[in-house]
């Protein structure tokens, strides 16, 4: 008889042999170095390629295999703490349609031997939050231990680092506290505070860390609290463990108010809910806001209301079966880079594009993504062949986040920026100080203007509807448009002679483009595709102009003056108008009938300081330079970027350089916060 090891192939024992290795070292990054090497999916698919294995060929499934591993062993240095009731999981359930919350529901009705004439069962819905569960203890009403998961019947004791948690209340807001009671919850990291720590780990040139719930992970099991004290963390108490000597309210809702009330975090996302199609309701409400939460979710939960039904439910295994995780689509998923292109935009902006091998991300197939600029893909160190993570949250653009750089294979290519432009063969340009490279061929580049004119007929724009990207690509390559006033001579015939047109659409979009002739002056500002100049922007010299023709005539200065307006949108501004093809542009679209509602200039208001022209220079000691800035203009006076004999005065902080020695010269008055304030304040008081 040949060993059972013997009709194992031989590629099959290295292929596990390998992946043993790699999820082990794995770990070590995850839960020891706090120093994640991949992605939660892809330590998933490793997983289960390992498990696929070993079921094939039982002979592969060794001792040490991390398969037969349950959850994190406590580390070394934190004292175990065993928990009183275990902590469990929850099922997941991984379909990301809401119907999925339907098929729970009629299980949960299934179970409950409920016929279709008995009323709807009540859940409490919740959000998953996407951080590391603990359990807190009270002992007659004090804080006593904190510790964590670890396999769900030993934890590790992190009591000395939650006590950093501000949140989590050192002793419960009750007269008559329970004599023991277990809070469960998870500890999280806000969006705001990671992007924050990172921004300063990245000006110290410290390594950055992956995502928030990592970096929580990571916080709550450093050995030294002071490292944690450094990570702000937050704490939302979901549920409870054991309890001594209180009467446990009936229902999860009930329990999650009565936590509240003892001063507890709870958040308020959750609802009291019954029967499935309101759970799917809930579902997908939550999908549609994820992005607006201040913190990371992967799911939402529904749980059975009543505890009494949750102990008749009981459990399977290690998994309640009152309770479901309903996920949402991962937002970043790992797949391979096939090949870096570029795209064009309609400034001529080169971006660098990664072309991916199909990816299902965020809830759609992904086969394109930016990886930004040149600078981007050095500093990220992508290459051609790489297996890189891609994230898609919500409408955003879907990026390459980063590389997995165990995976890279050694034939792995470095991009080089094309040096001309792939649609137009113009020179490809990048100046010293910009991030961005640039095609250099303007109007006559197709990409470009396929590009500005899109945004020209976009719906915040110009707002023509039917004026899509497959007509403009037609009308650009067959030459009958050229510049955005062309489209003001199309014809019916002119559209109806192109592929894929039918008479009654083309009549559709010549009705379309007359209709947009009649907008308002700062969409026909943002229309014209300024650089910098987004819908806010235009908005504002439209407010600030009043008209379209002194913003033509705008010099620097004035231009600076307008909120918000900084001296490189200032020259993007007036780089745009000095050049007689765009003034030509404007003037045909004018005589073809665009035009908009003038005002008076909103600038002229009667303010204190009305006439006044200011020039800020230095740090201030209190304010912003935008802030001194609004509080000026908000007095009526007009600030502008350089010293000149117009100037009236100059407000210099520390480090004021050449303005202040400029206003010294030319005999300005300068002016120091304090004084600025009182002048302010002061010409407040002579109003009145
Ligand atoms: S209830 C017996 N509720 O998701 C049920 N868990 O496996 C215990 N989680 O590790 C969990 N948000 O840390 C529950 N609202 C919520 C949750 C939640 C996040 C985590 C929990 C657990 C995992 C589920």
């Amino acid at each position: 008889m040949p060993k059972a090891a013997a009709a194992v192939p031989k590629a099959d024992a290295a292929r596990a042999k390998a992946l043993r290795a790699a999820i082990k070292h794995a770990d070590h990054a995850y839960y020891v170095l706090d120093r994640p090497t991949i992605s939660d999916a892809e330590y998933d698919a490793l997983f289960r390629e390992l498990q696929a294995l070993e079921t094939a060929h039982p002979a592969l499934r060794t001792r040490d295999s991390p398969t037969q591993r349950v959850g994190g062993a406590p580390q070394a240095g934190f004292a175990p703490v065993r928990h009183a009731v275990r902590m469990l999981s929850i099922r997941t359930e991984t379909k990301t349609s809401a119907e999925a919350a339907f098929d729970f529901d009629a299980r949960i009705r299934r179970e409950l031997g409920l016929d279709e004439a008995a009323p709807p069962v009540a859940y409490m819905a919740e959000l998953k939050f996407d951080g590391l569960a603990i359990n807190v203890r009270y002992e007659e009403g004090r804080l006593a231990v904190v510790s964590t998961r670890g396999d769900g019947d030993v934890g590790e004791d992190v009591t000395r680092n939650i006590a950093t948690i501000h949140v989590i209340p050192q002793r419960l807001a009750t007269r008559r506290p329970p004599d023991v009671l277990d809070v469960r919850g998870e500890v999280y990291m806000t969006r705001a505070d990671f992007a924050a720590l990172n921004a300063r780990q990245r000006d110290e040139g410290a390594r950055l860390f992956i995502n928030p719930r990592n970096t929580a992970a990571g916080a709550v099991r450093q050995l030294d609290p002071a490292m944690t004290a450094k990570r702000p963390l937050h704490f939302f108490a979901y549920g409870i463990g054991e309890v001594r000597g209180w009467d446990v309210p009936d229902t999860q809702h009930g329990l999650l108010e009565t936590l509240a009330s003892f001063g507890l975090p709870v958040d308020d996302h959750r609802r009291r809910l019954h029967g499935g199609a309101e759970l799917a309701k809930f579902y997908e409400h939550v999908a549609a806001i994820r992005d607006e939460l201040s913190f990371d979710i992967d799911g939402v939960v529904y749980k059975v209301d009543r505890l009494a039904l949750q102990r008749e439910l009981g459990f399977v295994s290690r998994e309640p079966r009152w309770a479901v995780a309903h996920k949402f689509p991962a937002e970043e998923m790992p797949t391979r880079l096939l090949d870096i292109g570029v795209q064009v935009g309609r400034t001529g902006a080169i971006t660098p594009i990664a072309r991916l091998e199909p990816v299902f991300v965020g809830g759609v197939t992904v086969t394109n993504a930016t990886l930004h600029n040149e600078d981007e893909v050095r500093r990220k160190d992508v290459r051609i062949g790489d297996t890189v993570v891609v994230r898609r949250a919500g409408d955003v653009i879907p990026e390459v986040v980063r590389v997995v750089l165990e995976q890279r294979p050694a034939d792995a290519r470095e991009f080089v920026m094309p040096t001309t432009c792939p649609e137009c063969g113009s020179a490809i340009e990048r100046l010293p100080d910009e991030a961005i490279a640039r095609c250099t061929g303007g109007l006559v580049c197709p990409a470009q203007r396929k590009q500005s004119l899109r945004h020209f007929a976009s719906r915040h724009a110009m707002d023509i509807e039917g004026l899509g990207e497959k007509l403009v690509e037609q009308l650009v390559d067959s030459g009958r448009v050229k510049t955005p006033a062309d489209v003001y001579t199309l014809t019916i015939d002119d559209l109806a002679a192109l592929e894929r047109m039918a008479e009654k659409s083309a009549a559709n979009v010549v009705a379309a483009i007359d209709k947009s002739r009649g907008t308002t002056l700062a969409r026909f500002i943002y229309a014209l595709g300024i650089r910098h100049v987004g819908e806010a922007t235009a908005r504002d010299l439209a407010d600030h102009f009043g008209a379209l023709d002194p913003l033509l005539e705008a010099t620097g200065d004035e231009l600076v003056a307008v909120r918000d307006v900084g001296p490189v949108l200032a020259e993007s501004i007036r780089d745009f108008f000095a050049e007689p093809h765009n003034r030509a542009v404007i003037d045909a679209l004018r005589q073809r009938g665009v035009r908009w509602q003038e005002g008076p200039a909103k600038r002229a208001a009667n303010g204190p300081l009305t006439g006044k022209t200011f020039v800020l220079t230095g740090t201030l000691p209190a304010l912003s330079r935008d802030e001194a800035k609004a509080m000026l203009e908000a007095a009526g006076a007009t600030v502008t970027g350089s010293v000149s004999k117009k100037t009236d005065y100059v407000v210099a902080g520390a480090d004021a350089g050449s303005k202040l020695a400029k206003a010294e010269e030319l005999g300005i008055a300068v002016l120091d916060e304090a004084a600025m304030r009182a002048l302010i304040g002061g010409a407040h008081d002579d109003q009145t």
